[in-house]
């Protein structure tokens, strides 16, 4: 569980600390107030990661270098430090070179009134979604993922040149072919281990007969080199990189068909169901529930479904659970509540 989380320079946080229970936690305070960057927070401190954003910059404080985020969970003691120029990790005050055994500390899901965006809005969310989760189940992954945006980013930046200079190219490309493939085939893996974790959870909160499907839909052919090959008259034209796992996508079926014309009910439920079904994946990878971090789902939600989604949760798990309000909590509900009253101050 994480025990106590403190925050310096992190989005509206000049400074903050707090203390978590390891069961229920309810951060409770009008908008605006800094629910979901302490939630963000403890994302960025267990995972190095964002569940809402591709680059950290975004959540340092305004007028601010860099922000510094530390905390225990269980008896192990967690800082990170990030500025543009500097990335500082540390674990039980030993400074780390690298973040594998950092990250062997934590598991987390997160799940946020924002999700629906996966079902309606562009592959950019499902890949961030498939990366946060799968380098969870396999920490080398991270490592692959990092080198195959270096090489595109390089890629891309060689393409914008007058006249492209294809040596320098080719030599990103047989970066991004090594490490593209192992982000393919461990998304490939993740998404087919995930489908009936996700199906089962979507049975228990729907209350209704229909099927979760899932499909990974990779961003280039089987042979990635000779896609990439053959798209390079057109990149050379687009100035960009056309094909290759930056493009793979994740797609949902219920009974079979694309979740675009379902209602947005269905949708809410299909995505806290692909959320609550990669929790059960690492439950039962890890022998142990992950630390669920819920931003503005239940007040959201209707009784019914609410309380199948309470129920659906997995035993023991550690639960921070963001809410403009409590009205909706029944009475005899435990948990720690911690109030947000004053703004950006907790
Ligand atoms: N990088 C940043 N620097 C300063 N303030 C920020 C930054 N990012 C967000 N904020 C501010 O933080 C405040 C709290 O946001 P948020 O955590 O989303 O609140 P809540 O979830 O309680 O509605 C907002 O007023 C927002 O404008
Ligand atoms: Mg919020």
């Amino acid at each position: 569980m994480l025990r106590f989380i403190k925050v310096r320079h992190f989005r509206c946080f000049e400074g903050f600390e707090t203390e978590f229970d390891s069961g229920l936690n309810f951060i409770v305070g009008p908008n605006a107030r800094g629910k979901t960057s302490l939630l963000e927070a403890a994302s960025i401190l267990c995972r190095l990661q964002s569940p809402r954003v591709n680059a950290l910059a975004a959540v340092v404080q305004h007028e601010r270098k860099g922000f510094a985020v530390e905390g225990y969970f269980q008896n192990r003691h967690l800082q990170f430090y990030f500025s543009r120029a500097r990335k500082k990790l540390a674990l039980d005050e030993v400074e780390q070179k690298s973040a594998l055994e950092y990250l062997q500390v934590a598991r987390v899901v997160y799940f946020s009134n924002a999700d629906i965006g996966m079902v309606r809005g562009g592959g950019d969310g499902r890949r961030r979604f498939l990366d946060y989760i799968a380098s969870q189940r396999d920490p080398a992954y991270r490592v692959a993922l990092r080198a195959y945006e270096r090489a595109l980013r390089s890629r891309n930046l060689l393409l914008k040149a007058p006249s492209p200079r294809w040596r320098e190219i080719q030599a990103f490309e047989e970066a991004m072919l090594v490490s593209g493939r192992r982000l393919t085939e461990t998304r490939a893996a993740l998404v087919q281990a995930l489908e009936p974790f996700a199906a089962s959870a979507h049975h228990a909160i729907s209350g209704a007969r229909e099927n979760l499907g899932l499909e990974y839909v990779a961003g280039n052919g089987p042979d990635f080199a000779a896609d990439l090959e053959a798209a390079r008259a057109q990149d050379a034209r687009l100035r960009q990189t056309s094909v290759g796992p930056h493009r793979d996508d994740l797609g949902f079926f219920l009974n079979g068909l694309g979740s675009d014309d379902a209602s947005e009910g269905q949708q809410r439920t299909l995505v806290l169901a692909l959320k609550l079904g990669a929790a059960r994946l690492l439950e039962a990878h890890f022998g142990a529930p992950p630390l669920l971090l819920v931003d503005d789902v239940f007040g959201e939600l209707d009784p019914a479904r609410r309380n199948a989604l309470l129920e659906a949760l997995p035993v023991g798990s550690q639960k921070l659970i963001t809410t403009t309000h409590l009205d909706w909590r029944q009475a005899e509900t435990e948990g720690r509540v911690l109030r947000f009253d004053v703004r950006g101050e907790g």
